[in-house]
């Protein structure tokens, strides 16, 4: 099989790495990146639907496989099916789960999925009142895509005011306003067909820049995955309450999605919440997810295109993983970019993967290029040892500026 990974971060060299441990699986990724290029072909293309379908038919690409967002909601999909080509990932309408907040908010509720109370404002004023209607801390999210930066958590009035100029002034004017939900937060994804849907293990993002969960959201700056990151009877429940009711809307709305559906889960004591959809993999979730397949995962991303998901028979491996992403100076606000990244291979020399994000070649060297430079992962036999051999790993590499959390993976220490 010839498969295209469209993308160029640290999810799409994850998937192109995975895809090539594959027997019978020649890989192909556009534009991909430096790391990528170790694993796949890279081919340059116009980054619209027509410059990835143009991409496809010049490998004959079997299936192609998006990772960002973005070209799924530009229309992606809808062009490759329209060609009659092979694509993983759902259309530009049902896309709407992960662009647009206030409509994902709509169909939880249409669909009877438990999330957090919320009001929609479309003015400054309604926004004002709806503080009122919850206690601080309270949520504001902008309806559009904002890279994971979209979220502001208001302690209090000055802040909630500071939050709405944000976000009204970057992001256009209709915002979700929320009740704040505290529990332990999971990344729960499953493979879909349009119809029904296998679950990948559940991981854990750590979203803010700083230790200790301080600090702006940023896209994420590392994960773990481990099988007790939800336990065998809370991801039934969250297939059958959250995953599988938005299938079924989808699809009884004409817009069935076939892709990855993420589901941002706050598990409290009482009940398990969606946060947030998103329409694609995790990123750096999938660093870690990925690490952890048996095997499986090619077949299982073609039956799913194929709309035959529930023959798959994806196996992982027991052992935990860990992702630490190394950011540039500056995220997440604008990076600085052309540092020189120094210890790659003697990061590698540990065991561990280096997944590459912002890098691009400089000579023979590679530099930074953007926001969220590396993700090394590295598993172990517990969590403990996984953590251990991932810093390992992490210390081995340098580059000016550098950032990175040191506390990867300890909340499910605390937790086990
Ligand atoms: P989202 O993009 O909606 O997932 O939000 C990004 C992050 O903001 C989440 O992963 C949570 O850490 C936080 N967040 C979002 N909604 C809420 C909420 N209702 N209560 C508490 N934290 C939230
Ligand atoms: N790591 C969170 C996301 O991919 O949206």
């Amino acid at each position: 099989m010839k498969a295209l990974v469209i993308g160029s971060g640290g999810r799409e060299h994850a998937i192109a790495w995975r895809l090539a441990l594959e027997p019978g699986v020649e890989v192909f990724s556009t534009p991909g990146n430096p790391g990528i290029a170790r694993v796949a072909t890279c081919i340059p293309s116009d980054p619209t639907p027509a410059g990835y379908l143009a991409a496809a038919r010049s490998v004959n690409a079997d299936l192609t496989i998006v990772g960002p967002e973005a070209p799924l909601v530009a229309g992606v999909a809808d062009a490759f099916l329209a060609a009659d080509l092979k694509i993983l990932g759902p259309s530009q309408a049902a896309a709407q789960l992960e662009a647009s907040k206030v409509f994902s908010k709509k169909v939880m509720v249409e669909a009877g999925i438990p999330t957090a109370a919320y009001r929609i404002a479309n003015t400054i004023e309604e926004a004002r009142a709806a503080f009122h209607e919850f206690h601080f801390p309270v949520v504001l999210k902008a309806d559009g895509l904002a890279a994971g930066k979209g979220v502001i958590i208001a302690n209090n009035a000055a802040e909630a005011e500071d939050a709405l100029a944000a976000i009204h002034s970057a992001l256009g004017p209709r915002i979700v306003i929320e009740e704040f939900l505290t529990g332990e937060e999971a990344s729960f994804i499953a493979l879909c067909d349009g119809a029904s849907a296998i679950p990948l293990d559940a991981s854990q993002d750590h979203k803010t820049i700083y230790d200790d969960d301080r600090g702006p959201n940023t896209g994420g700056m590392g994960s773990y995955s481990d099988g007790r990151v939800l336990t065998p009877a809370q991801m039934q429940h969250a297939m059958v309450a959250v995953i599988q009711p938005t299938l079924d809307y989808m699809r009884a709305a004409g817009t069935p999605f076939v892709g990855f559906l993420y589901a941002g889960l706050m598990i409290t004591p009482a009940a398990i919440k969606v946060l947030e959809f998103n329409v694609r993999l995790g990123d750096p979730e999938t660093q870690t997810l990925l690490h952890r397949i048996q095997d499986g995962f090619a077949d299982a991303l073609l039956r799913a295109a194929n709309h035959n998901v529930a023959g798959a028979e994806l196996t992982w491996k027991s052992h935990p993983s860990v992702c630490v992403v190394m950011a540039a100076h500056g995220y997440p606000g604008k990076p600085r970019t052309g540092d020189a990244i120094h210890g790659l291979a003697q990061a590698e020399a540990t065991g561990a993967t280096v997944f590459q994000a912002g890098t691009r070649a400089a000579g023979h060297a590679i530099a930074t290029s953007g926001g969220r430079v590396l993700g090394v992962t590295s598993s172990g036999d517990s969590l403990h040892s996984a953590i251990a051999n991932t810093y390992r790993a992490v210390e081995q590499i340098s580059f000016d500026g550098m950032q990175y959390r040191k506390d990867i993976g300890r909340k499910g220490l605390k937790r086990w």
